[in-house]
């Protein structure tokens, strides 16, 4: 008996001696890659996200990935690597050498950097986005031949892109968005053949659309927005596989080419575009997204375009679209945005697009149409250009070049004028001549930036891995708890304004936060799909992304009983409220940075009232539900849950409530932005308090000097006088206690970009004239509390 334990025991040992001595052999990383992980963070400067790596002493495959930093590994070796560090997106005026605080320093090499992450020979996927990173790109990163997904976004690299990623066949996705490439659009990528997304947005790219991509069957996302490309564009029908193209803001010009038939959003506005929208538009059946406006397309536009079934935003706005719209003409059902002003459109305007009353936002100003508007042009306006110049005959062009002689010397003497008026009004000059300017981006742009945000999140989802569901997908409720390991408590983030929050990891590694609600047994689940189906069709970039639901009807918490979960993008960085309380020098927020902020989040809520169907009213606004991005992008949350709110809460109270949202009082937004607004001036107020500390504050608000007492002074010390003034008048107007004497929300939006161009005028001219007392980057926090 004895001897049999003492065996058992021996045995054990003997186990757990091997297994020591085996694990570390085959799990363990090579030491020499720890140590080019350990270099790689000297190179980059210790950043914030890698502060783990300085005191971890276990094996780095093991380390548990966060949003900022993430390793995998196989056979001893690193496969991915992704670093997200917190520099800034954009820096004023680099011009290729380091900026202190901006860049990396200038010590910084590129050359060794790359030279050093060429040993992690085995790498898949590498993400190093937002690091300062700065220099023209080493072409030494072909080495890394295995590499399948590149993405150096928001970095500093300029130059060419090396010729030599043409050998890195195996790539499948290739994103260099926001940096300063400077060189020619490379034209190499034939050999790419596995090429899904090539992302180069919002560089200085030269030359042609890069004809070689025409050949890459597997391209599904193609997106060269915000370069200085030129020329036309080739036939790109045989791109089989293409879902986005968003070539926005370039120098593209010709005519439109053909476009591939399962084509799901085409951006191409802001370019030169030049005569009809070719017939075959009107045949892409799965087209949602059709932007061309600001170009200089002519001619009527095909009829089909506007009944195609797929199609929910059409933007044809400031072309030069003539000729008048058959009265008959039909809108597809989904079509729920149309935008048509600015153009020399004639006759009347057809009946689908004016009896739209809440289904269908339909925009027509700036036109010739016979209706009842002030907002048309004569006659006249329409009928000149369309006939053209050719008619014109020789003696008339004579006239026209004196006419035109004439008009220069009154434009000369109207500018000399300016100049002598600026030099003596040069404090209030900013405001008048910035007015127009700003009137006119209103009417013509509008709504249009949720394509971006459309664009956007259909390359984020092919990130992840949906491509043929980009918009919202069904979750199983394994995989969610697989995701909060059983929505186990330290997955638990906070309660919403309804549900639980739980924060998950899916198993592709990202982050997502999950929404839980318990439903009523009364509550129907087709009911419920309806709405989800309506809330996931609010995409916005300001608005927390919805990436899609579960509904589990295994009824654990008793009988009959379902619970509803919502899947939303996660937001690291924290809430507005949490930051308008941060007074570090480095963190706190300057006047022009909170009214970006509050831009971005009154553009959500425009988008949510205006840009969808039925508009979306009630969106719990508070400063604790607006997420701020690692860029300081701010999201939304909380929104659209009056949408399912009314059954889930109250489902007694079914019959007094309106179907959707739609019936809520708009005000109720617009008053409770007032609050943020408030604090964005004042700083965070208690929870509930805001009303009565408003009230008490009135007076002092008004006048200049009680502004001083009551007002945060990072505002103060980063504010001028005339934004602060135009904020000040739209909170205190948002704030009535008259629902009917509160402003739209476009009237706030409009207010808010406003302030923003004074002050960004003003702090222009502090830097050029630096006699100013108080450095524009340096906020004086010094008098904080
Ligand atoms: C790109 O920009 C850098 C830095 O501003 C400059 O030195 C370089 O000459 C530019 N290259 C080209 C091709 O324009
Ligand atoms: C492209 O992808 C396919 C399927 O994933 C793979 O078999 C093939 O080897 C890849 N081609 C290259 C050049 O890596
Ligand atoms: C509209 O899109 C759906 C889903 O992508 C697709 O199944 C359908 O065929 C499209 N409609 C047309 C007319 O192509
Ligand atoms: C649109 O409204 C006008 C009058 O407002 C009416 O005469 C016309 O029949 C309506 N058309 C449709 C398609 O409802
Ligand atoms: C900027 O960098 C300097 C050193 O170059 C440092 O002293 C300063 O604190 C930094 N400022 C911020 C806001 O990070």
């Amino acid at each position: 008996m004895l001897l049999a334990g003492s065996m058992a025991h021996f045995c054990l040992h003997l186990i757990l001696l091997a297994s020591f001595l085996f694990i570390p052999s085959t799990h363990e990383l090579q030491a020499a890659q720890t140590q080019v992980l350990l270099r790689l963070r000297k190179h980059l400067e210790y950043p914030a996200s890698l502060e783990i790596w300085g005191t971890y002493t276990g094996d780095f495959c093991n380390l548990s990935p966060s949003a900022h930093m993430s390793i995998k590994c196989q056979d001893n070796s690193v496969t991915e690597l992704k670093i997200m560090g917190d520099k800034p997106v954009k820096a004023n005026g680099f011009n290729g050498f380091a900026i202190s605080n901006q860049t990396l320093s200038a010590s910084f090499s590129i050359d060794s950097f790359v030279t050093t992450l060429t040993r992690l020979t085995s790498l898949r996927v590498l993400s190093l986005v937002s690091l300062g990173i700065w220099g023209p790109l080493s072409d030494k990163i072909h080495r890394l031949s295995f590499l399948e997904v590149l993405d150096l976004s928001s970095n500093f690299l300029f130059d060419f892109i090396p010729e030599k990623i043409a050998t890195m066949v195996k790539f499948e996705t290739l994103i260099l968005d926001d940096n300063y490439f400077n060189g020619s659009m490379p034209d190499w990528f034939d050999s790419l053949s596995n090429l899904t997304v090539l992302s180069l947005k919002s560089n200085r790219l030269k030359g042609s659309f890069p004809s070689s991509l025409c050949r890459i069957k597997t391209l599904t996302d193609i997106s060269l927005s915000h370069n200085e490309l030129s020329g036309g564009l080739p036939d790109l029908s045989g791109l089989t596989g293409l879902r986005v193209l968003n070539l926005r803001e370039n120098h593209l010009d010709s005519e439109l080419p053909l476009m591939p038939k399962g084509v799901v959003s085409v951006l191409l506005s802001q370019n030169e575009f030049s005569g009809k929208i070719p017939r075959q538009f009107a045949e892409l059946g799965q087209l949602q997204h059709l932007d061309l406006s600001s170009n200089h397309l002519s001619v009527v536009p095909p009829s089909a375009l506007f009944a195609l079934s797929n199609l929910s935003y059409l933007n044809l706005a400031s072309n030069m679209l003539s000729g008048s719209l058959p009265d008959q003409l039909s809108c597809g059902s989904k079509l729920g945005f149309v935008d048509i002003s600015s153009n020399k459109l004639i006759g009347r305007l057809p009946s689908c697009l004016a009896n739209t009353s809440d289904r269908r936002v339909v925009k027509y100003d700036g036109n010739c149409l016979s209706i009842d508007s002030q907002h048309q042009q004569r006659g006249s306006y329409c009928k000149e250009s369309s006939s053209g110049w050719k008619k014109f005959a020789a003696w008339k062009i004579v006239v026209v070049v004196a006419i035109i002689i004439g008009l220069v010397l009154v434009l000369a003497l109207l500018a000399f004028g300016v100049l002598y008026f600026r030099r003596y009004h040069s404090r209030k000059t900013p405001e008048q001549r910035l007015l127009p300017k700003i009137m006119q981006d209103n009417s013509t742009t509008g709504i249009s930036s949720e394509l971006l945000a459309n664009a956007r999140i259909i390359s984020q989802a092919v990130k992840l891995g949906t491509q043929t569901s980009p918009i919202c997908r069904l979750f199983s409720i394994e995989e969610l708890k697989e995701a909060t390991k059983n929505f186990h408590p330290s997955t638990f983030i906070g309660e919403g304004s309804i549900g639980k929050l739980y924060k998950g990891k899916l198993e592709n590694g990202s982050y997502v936060a999950i929404r839980s609600l318990a439903l009523s047994k009364k509550y129907l689940i087709q009911n419920l799909k309806a709405r989800l189906d309506l809330l996931s069709k609010l995409h916005h970039p300001n608005l927390v992304t919805l990436l899609g639901h579960c509904i589990d009807s295994s009824g654990q918490d008793g009988p009959g009983t379902h619970k509803v979960h919502l899947v939303y993008e996660y937001v690291p960085n924290g809430n507005y409220r949490a930051h308008l309380s941060d007074f570090s020098a480095d963190k706190a927020l300057k006047w022009s940075d909170r009214l970006a902020i509050l831009i971005g989040v009154a553009k959500a809520v425009h988008f949510l009232h205006t840009g969808v169907i039925p508009g979306c009213f009630n969106n719990q606004l508070k400063t604790n539900n607006i997420l701020l991005d690692e860029h300081r992008i701010p999201k939304l949350s909380d929104y659209g849950m009056s949408i399912i709110r009314e059954e889930i809460e109250k489902p007694e109270a079914k019959g007094e409530r309106p179907k959707s949202c739609h019936g809520r009082k708009l005000e109720d937004d617009v008053y409770n932005f007032g609050f943020i607004l408030f604090e964005s001036l004042v700083g965070p107020i208690a929870i509930d308090k805001g009303e009565t500390f408003f009230l008490n504050e009135k007076a002092s608000f008004g006048s200049q000097d009680g502004r001083k007492k009551i007002l945060d002074p990072v505002v103060l010390t980063t504010c001028c006088q005339e934004s602060l003034s135009i904020a000040v008048s739209i909170t205190t107007k948002c704030i009535s206690q008259e629902p009917s004497s509160r402003p739209s929300f476009e009237d706030v939006l409009w207010n808010l970009k406003y302030a923003a161009q004074v002050q960004a005028t003003a702090d222009a001219d502090q830097k050029s004239d630096s006699a100013y007392p108080l450095g524009s980057t340096t906020p004086g926090i010094h008098s904080s509390p």
